[in-house]
């Protein structure tokens, strides 16, 4: 075999970068919601991140502020949306008054394009890779709601273990995933189950996680051991259709 020399073998190695599945498919399916409802880009865009009406896009929001003020979320905190989508967090925390510096990270550029216009003064990145976009020991707070939903286990705990790096001590990542033994989420996985039977591609990946396995990705990653609720409890902030881990970075 003929050995490259060496600049031609990196040109090579990166050519065959592919897409990963979910940036193709959220891309695919903003741009056919934006596409369905050309008049009004909010509700296309609140709609390709799962909430199918401006009242259930707000009312959901807050409660996402709900759940982090119940784990600590105070002023001057800085905090890291994964997965932001077109702002349905950031825009509850502009609401409610919240003061700190917010950063939105996700893959589609007109989704994080609607946050920026919502929310002046909240920064926002596109990125595709399984990393946190933040210096080491940097962060109060990193949250996602429906992200490791959509991702392999390797891609969550690649975030898992970066979340940790970019996490001061005391910082927690906090998130909503989705398990088989809860019946709440059997919808999903029924509908999953029609898609398969009828022989059609679905929109996007939805992905079950085991609390066993997020104790590990826990574990390996040096955070210290996982709590979750099922979200339902209204005890502490309003019901959350899915379940909630709290991983936190010893101080
Ligand atoms: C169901 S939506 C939830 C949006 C937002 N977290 C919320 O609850 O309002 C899933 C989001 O994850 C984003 N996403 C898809 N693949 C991703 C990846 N590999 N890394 C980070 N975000 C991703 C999508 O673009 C979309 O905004």
């Amino acid at each position: 075999m003929i050995k490259l020399p060496h600049f031609l073998r990196r040109k090579r190695s990166s050519a065959k970068t592919r897409e990963s599945h979910s940036v193709r498919d959220y891309r695919a399916l903003v741009r056919a919601k934006l596409k369905s409802l050309p008049d009004d880009p909010a509700l296309a865009l609140a709609q390709a991140i799962g909430a199918p009406t401006m009242a259930d896009f707000m009312s959901i929001g807050d409660g996402h502020v709900a759940v982090l003020r119940h784990h600590g979320l105070v002023d001057g905190m800085t905090v890291y949306d994964l997965g932001c989508g077109c702002g349905r967090t950031a825009q509850a925390l502009v609401r409610t008054g919240w003061r700190g510096q917010y950063t939105g990270a996700d893959v589609v550029q007109e989704l994080i394009d609607e946050l920026a216009r919502q929310c002046p003064g909240y920064d926002v990145l596109l990125n595709v890779t399984p990393r946190i976009v933040a210096p080491d020991a940097s962060l109060d707070m990193v949250f996602h709601w429906s992200v490791f939903t959509h991702l392999y286990p390797g891609e969550s705990y690649l975030y898992t273990s970066d979340a940790f790096r970019a996490l001061r001590p005391g910082g927690k990542m906090i998130f909503s995933f989705l398990e088989m033994e809860e019946p709440e989420h059997d919808r999903v996985w029924n509908a999953n189950l029609d898609h398969l039977r009828r022989g059609n591609a679905a929109e996007h990946l939805d992905a079950f996680l085991h609390r066993d396995w997020i104790h590990r990705f826990a574990r390996n990653a040096g955070f210290a051991e996982p709590r979750f609720t099922n979200g339902q409890d209204s005890k502490d902030h309003p019901p959350f259709w899915q379940s909630l881990a709290v991983l936190e970075k010893p101080a």
